[in-house]
């Protein structure tokens, strides 16, 4: 299951090329995953969403992490992928990726691969999108926190 969130349509784009890399035919947004009940199967959890200032998620995204019966999916795996603009960034200490680790991993969930973070200004960087997503279908184990 790909859940996006998106204000301009970015994500969404870049979800879709993951879903239609890997196979998912599972591809929504985080107001409609949110209207029902997480349920808890053998596949990852990929989830993605764009920043909207220093450590700020998207909204719909915000909810759904706050709001959703993650522990439902204790023991399933999630891989994230934040875009931002990152360009002049020395790091991605301001990203998203610490926040949504430190509460899905609270909710006992696995990091099946390291986080992507995809400067969106232009993407360009389709192959190492595609690399990211090939993981996901190979991981070479789950990683620590
Ligand atoms: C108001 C606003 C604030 C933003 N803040 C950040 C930010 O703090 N860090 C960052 O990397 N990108 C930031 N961005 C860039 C967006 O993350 C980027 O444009 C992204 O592609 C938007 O995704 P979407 O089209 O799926 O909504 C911001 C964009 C806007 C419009």
């Amino acid at each position: 299951m790909i859940i996006f969130s998106t204000v301009g349509g970015t994500t969404r784009k870049v979800a879709k090329r993951i879903a239609a890399r890997i196979g998912d035919t599972v591809c929504v947004d985080a107001q409609t995953a949110r209207a029902t009940p997480p349920v808890s199967d053998d596949r990852c959890v990929v989830l993605l969403c764009p920043a909207y200032g220093d450590e700020e998620l998207e909204d719909h995204f915000e909810s759904l992490l706050l709001e959703w019966n993650w522990s439902a999916l204790s023991g399933n795996s999630f891989a994230f992928c934040e875009i931002g603009i990152y360009t002049g960034y020395e790091d991605f200490g301001h990203g998203l990726a610490r926040m949504v680790r430190q509460k899905l991993h609270a909710h006992g969930l696995r990091e099946l691969v390291p986080p992507l973070s995809v400067d969106a200004v232009p993407i360009s960087d389709w192959a190492m999108i595609d690399a990211w997503a090939d993981l996901l279908v190979r991981p070479s184990g789950v990683i620590d926190e």
